[in-house]
Formats: structure tokens, C-alpha cells, sequence
């Protein structure tokens, strides 16, 4: 049977409501999928440098492996029919403003590449990035992922989600002059404040820090 995995990047764990939400939205609309393991980690250098092995070299390169590390990730590996592409069109297209509003990343990511989660884009892809999160992250497949994620989704489902929209204005403010970014990362580290409960002030102005990281690839390439 094919297995995909999903890992829910730093914007979607530490917004805590963000990721239960997604959870739940993904259990609702692949009902058929089971989920084998669950693990809150942060991603290590070197598991960051070999999941993003196929994108070395690329102007975002840097700035994902940055972004991935920024705070803890969700990682789980979903099995069923079809389910690495199931997965993908739940989850929408990769920037943000081209994702369909109704699907996830159009829904919760914030801006460009800050799109809520990974997910294998083919069989063979996932096989490999199993295998990598199973040796580095001792992800546990015999574990049974499923009762873990309800147990998460019960936990932080009524963590406020607020900020997303204002988050999103003020990254389309930041990028019409890319000036006073110190203001705009602190603008936008007190809007997360309410959405990561769990998280130090510090840790999301790292986490602002690599919002406007993502729109300052904007201005420097042509994307
Ligand atoms: O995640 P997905 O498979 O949809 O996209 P990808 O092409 O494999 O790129 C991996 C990740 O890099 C994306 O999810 C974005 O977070 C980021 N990215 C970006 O910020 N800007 C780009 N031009 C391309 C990718
Ligand atoms: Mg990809």
C-alpha cells in the first residue's frame, strides 16, 4: 500500500490551532488513510540539508533549510490508495496565493513558500523521505499514529487562529518598499504571540524573521 509523508513545518506546529486544524481536516477528507507514527521534533542540520537534498543549489535553498528549522516540526507518514497525491491536492499548491483558497495552504499559509506543510510529491520521493525520517528523526511507523494525532487535535483545536490575514498584509506591506523590516518582524512576532501559546517571544521573532525571509527571495530573484 503507498505511503506519503507529512510533515507540518514550523508556521503550522508552533500555531498551534493552525496545526490541530489541519489535522483534522486531513482525517476528515482522506477517512480511508492510516496514520503510522506521530513526532514533534526540531529538525536537526543535518536531516534538514538531506530532506531538502533535491532542491541544493536553488536560490531558496538556504532560506528552506532556515525555515525549517526555525521551531519544532510535525511528522507522521499517511498509507492508503493513491495517497501521495490525495495528499498534495488536500494540501493545495506550493505558494500560498496560488493555492485554492479552500484548500489547506490556502487557507493557513501565510505567504510564498510559508505554506503549512511537506508532503512526498511521488511514491517513490516518499519511500525515500520515510526511509530518511525513520533513521534520523526515529520516527516509529509500528506506532500507531492515528489515536496520537486525535490526542493532538483535542489538545490545541480552540488555540486562537487570527493573525493569518494580517500576517498576510503585512508581508504585502513589508514587500512594496523592503524597508524597516525590524518594525514589520516585530509586528508580526506580536500577532503570533496569541497563536503559539507554548512559544517564547524570541522563538517567534525567529519565526517572523523567516516570513519575511520568504518575501525578501521575492525581491531578490525573479520568482
Ligand atoms: O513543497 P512543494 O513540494 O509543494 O514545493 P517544492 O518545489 O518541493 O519546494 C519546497 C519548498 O521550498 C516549498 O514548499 C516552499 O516552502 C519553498 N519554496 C520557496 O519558498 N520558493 C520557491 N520558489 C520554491 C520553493
Ligand atoms: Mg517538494
Amino acid at each position: 500500500m503507498e505511503q506519503t509523508l507529512l510533515i507540518l513545518k514550523p508556521d503550522a506546529t508552533m500555531r498551534r490551532g493552525v496545526g490541530a486544524a489541519v489535522f483534522e481536516q486531513i482525517l476528515n477528507a482522506l477517512p480511508d488513510a492510516k496514520m503510522k507514527g506521530f513526532l514533534e521534533i526540531a529538525v536537526p542540520f543535518h536531516l534538514a540539508e538531506k530532506h531538502y537534498a533535491v532542491h541544493e543549489g536553488k536560490f531558496f535553498y538556504p532560506w528552506l533549510l532556515q525555515f525549517i528549522q526555525v521551531g519544532n516540526v510535525l511528522a507522521t507518514v499517511l498509507e492508503g490508495e493513491d495517497i501521495v497525491a490525495r495528499l498534495r491536492e488536500v494540501l493545495g499548491a506550493t505558494f500560498v496565493e496560488k493555492a485554492s483558497p479552500d484548500s489547506l495552504r490556502g487557507k493557513y499559509g501565510i505567504v510564498g513558500g510559508v505554506n503549512v506543510a511537506h508532503a512526498s510529491d511521488e511514491p517513490a520521493n516518499a519511500e525515500k523521505e520515510i526511509a530518511l525520517w525513520q533513521k534520523e528523526a526515529q520516527l516509529d511507523l509500528s506506532q500507531d499514529g492515528f489515536e496520537a494525532i486525535n490526542a493532538y487535535i483535542a489538545k490545541w483545536l480552540e488555540t486562537p487562529i487570527v493573525a493569518t490575514e494580517q500576517i498576510r498584509q503585512i508581508c504585502q506591506d513589508y514587500a512594496r518598499e523592503y524597508l524597516n523590516r525590524d518594525i514589520y518582524q516585530s509586528e508580526i512576532t506580536e500577532l503570533l504571540i496569541e497563536e503559539c501559546p507554548d512559544w517564547m517571544e524570541a522563538e517567534l521573532s525567529t519565526l517572523a524573521n523567516a516570513i519575511l525571509g520568504n518575501m525578501d527571495l521575492d525581491r531578490d530573484s525573479d520568482r
